[in-house]
């Protein structure tokens, strides 16, 4: 259609809704959804009565642009952000979700042509999101043999004059990896040496497990000042309708967000603020949730593990095992489309998340253990198809 502009009929359905379409389109009722990158579960009945009571004390107007006072205090104060005391006035904002916040940054952070570091494999919208912002997204390399992070010498030789930042996304959507404290310093030096601004995108870190660590690169010495950190209460909370969202990070450019919030959302829902204000008091709520799934992440590893073909590292965090397909002879693509139509087994193929994923599929155990069970189940008998050759009996 003539009016449509460029950037808008340059971009695509990605690959993870792509899967759904087709699982959808089978219309079968045994279907086993590892696909999707969300809680399954309700939002703690806590937080929903938060919003009622918000929605009785009529908090259904306007907040300002950058977010309820309360809500951005409640943010200030929460544990992981508390020592690094950021000011709620001016370095907090409000948002549309994490993905509200990330596209709030790259509008005010990005020149044409201004270069984005970014791992490969990688959650796919960050790089539609640099694009459509005018920027220019670059994939840094990495392998199972470095748990997916991105090694020193990789990233130095993407670095250009146009560099402007670099993303870190950890725990990670798609490989569950955590990046170690010494891999954040590595990053920090990097950064700083070359001047880049670094994004952390800490949506998962609530969800990690055998007490493993995940501290914020912002903690770091002299990263704060050039550190935006985005979190939101999609994962932790299991809120991912709720849209509510927030970025903590230099006043500037907090400031020039809040400007482009007034022009383009407003704010955040309102009774959401002030309910996510309300979960933050109640960080117990994370852990119940994060033991769900540590109890799921046993279950599916077993299963995972019962099938041979499959190899794996134990990923630290968020919701996904990235798991390596390729014994099987098929690619990531094959393998997905085949599982889902002779299992009926949903899973994304790794060539989603960039050319790196190739050869891995995401599993997410954003379902009960007993259907992890049974879809690894259903994938052992496929993989065992596989290995024989046999042709399925439909
Ligand atoms: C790495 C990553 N960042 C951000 C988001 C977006 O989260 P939100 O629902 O807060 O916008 C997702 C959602 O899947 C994600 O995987």
């Amino acid at each position: 259609m003539q009016w449509i502009n460029q950037k808008a009929k340059d971009l695509s359905q990605g690959a993870i809704r792509a899967m759904f379409d087709r699982a959808n389109a089978m219309g079968a009722d045994d279907i086993i959804s590892m696909g999707i990158g969300e809680p399954d579960m309700a939002t703690p009945r806590l937080v929903c009565e938060a919003a009622g009571q918000a929605l009785d004390m009529g908090l259904t107007h306007y907040t300002p642009n950058a977010g309820t006072m309360r809500f951005r205090q409640a943010v200030a104060e929460q544990s992981y952000l508390r020592g690094l005391h950021y000011d709620p006035a001016s370095e907090i904002i409000a948002t549309n979700g994490g993905m509200g916040a990330l596209s709030l940054l790259f509008l005010v952070l990005l020149d044409p042509g201004d270069e984005v570091l970014i791992q490969d494999p990688q959650w796919l919208n960050y790089a539609a999101q640099i694009t459509y912002c005018g920027g220019v997204p670059v994939r840094v390399p990495t392998d199972a043999a470095h748990r997916f992070q991105m090694q020193r010498a990789d990233i130095e030789a993407r670095i250009t004059p146009r560099t402007k930042a670099i993303l870190l996304n950890s725990p990670n959507n798609p490989t569950g990896s955590v990046m170690t404290r010494a891999e954040l310093e590595q990053i920090a030096s990097l950064a700083q040496a070359h001047d880049l601004f670094v994004i952390s995108d800490e949506v998962y870190n609530t969800l990690v497990y055998d007490g493993a660590q995940c501290p914020t690169i912002a903690s770091l010495p002299g990263m704060k000042e050039r550190t935006a950190v985005i979190n939101s209460f999609s994962k932790a909370y299991a809120m991912t309708g709720w849209r509510i969202g927030f970025l903590a990070g230099p006043a500037e450019i907090v400031s020039r967000m809040t400007l482009c919030q007034e022009n383009f959302n407003s704010c955040a829902n309102a009774p959401g603020q002030y309910a996510a204000s309300v979960a933050l008091a109640h960080p117990e709520l994370c852990a119940e949730l994060r033991d769900v799934f540590a109890a799921r992440r046993t279950a599916l590893l077993e299963g995972l593990s019962a099938i041979g073909q499959l190899r794996f590292t134990r990923p630290d965090g968020a919701f996904y095992v990235f798991a390596d397909i390729r014994a099987t002879g098929l690619d990531s693509v094959q393998f997905c489309v085949r599982l889902l139509e002779e299992e009926h087994v949903v899973c994304i193929p790794g060539s989603a998340f960039g050319s790196c994923g190739e050869g891995f599929i995401r599993i997410a155990y954003t379902c009960g253990e007993d259907k992890l069970r049974a879809a690894t189940a259903r994938m052992k008998r496929f993989c065992a198809r596989l290995a024989q050759d046999v042709s399925p009996v439909i």
